[in-house]
């Protein structure tokens, strides 16, 4: 019987999970294609590319040899997370845009190892990742709590719990998504990410680093034509979710570093004129021979651009680490103080 209260906790127990997506969801892509594609320069949000195939097909860009930007984080959670754990202290990881958690799991492997591993609070808009996230993770980590949220790491940021007592947290946001946000708005969400932390928490954020064009652009424009695809399938969406009758075949993928602006941008160029209906929006558009749609940019970071944003947020970079070739960043920071 002195087992009772070791086993009273089921792996169940120690799970939460709150959504906060609801019938307003739809109503973000008709806004973003209402407001971006009647611009004379046309664009849209590169958050609307993860669909179901769209998820698919990023966790396959992920493999591609071209790709490194995964790669190359990955490598720098495997050699640098015990010394990240150990620095921070950290109970409690936070993270932003979880998805598969796959990277996530070196991080709370270390803090396991620690000793202090307390809570996970994974953040994604996709119920189903969430959930089996979560349920693979405290199997795998005994004594772990998870607490996810299902929601939009922009707009339910307010929905985080508080942090409890028992140690610091770090907050984390991989893969180099920071770069998907213009850098005036990156700048703010740094401001408001800086929010979520007291004076003994961290914040772990991904920067892919400026370097040769030419291997950017590989990465954002892969040979197998998986980029390609992943670019094209925000057509798809549109199509699905809003009624409309685009053609993707008609499109080609274009990707170029933007050399001053320190960015990839991707876009769809139409190869012929275009007459499109977005029937749920009751909106008439048309794209010329050769006009493009900016579906993401992408931004390649200095050291320089990671702590000028850093400070303009109010924060301070503790440490950044990269990889052996020095072409991704992992970067730590805290509140000024
Ligand atoms: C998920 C935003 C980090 O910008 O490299 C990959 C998305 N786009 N290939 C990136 C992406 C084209 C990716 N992020």
């Amino acid at each position: 019987m002195d087992s009772i209260t070791a086993t009273t906790c089921t792996a169940e127990q120690r799970i939460v999970i709150e959504s906060f997506l609801g019938g307003g969801d739809h109503r973000t892509l008709a806004d973003d294609v209402l407001d971006g594609l009647t611009r004379p320069f046309k664009e849209l949000p590169p958050k609307h590319f993860y669909d179901a195939v769209g998820a698919e097909l990023f966790d396959q860009i992920c493999e591609l040899p071209e790709y490194y930007p995964t790669r190359c984080e990955r490598e720098i959670l495997e050699q640098r997370s015990a010394e990240i754990v150990a620095r921070t202290g950290a109970a409690e990881l936070v993270e932003l845009g979880s998805g598969t958690a796959a990277k996530t799991r070196l991080l709370l492997a270390a803090m396991h190892e620690a000793g202090t591993l307390d809570r996970y609070v994974p953040i994604d808009v996709t119920e189903s990742m969430v959930r089996a996230s979560a349920q693979r993770l405290v199997e795998e980590f005994d004594g772990l709590r998870v607490h996810g949220i299902v929601g939009d790491f922009e707009r339910h940021l307010e929905h985080v719990p508080p942090p409890v007592d028992g140690g610091p947290r770090i907050v984390a946001f991989l893969g180099g998504t920071i770069g998907n946000f213009t850098p005036g708005s990156r700048r703010r969400y740094l401001r408001t990410l800086s929010q979520l932390l007291g004076p003994d928490d961290f914040l772990l954020f991904g920067t892919d680093l400026v370097k040769d064009p030419a291997i950017i652009e590989a990465a954002y424009d892969d040979s197998a034509g998986v980029t390609a695809a992943f670019n094209r399938n925000v057509l798809t969406v549109l199509n699905r979710e809003l009624d409309a009758n685009f053609e993707p075949d008609a499109y080609d993928h274009v990707a170029f570093f933007d050399r001053d602006r320190e960015w990839i941008e991707m876009r769809l160029r139409a190869r012929r004129p275009q007459r499109i209906l977005i029937g749920k929006l009751g909106l008439r558009l048309t794209f010329a021979a050769g006009e493009e749609l900016r579906t993401e940019i992408s931004a390649k970071f200095t050291p320089e651009r990671i702590r000028g944003d850093l400070a303009a947020a109010g924060m301070e970079l503790v440490e950044s680490l990269t990889d052996q070739a020095g072409l991704f960043a992992l970067n730590l920071a805290r509140v000024r103080a």
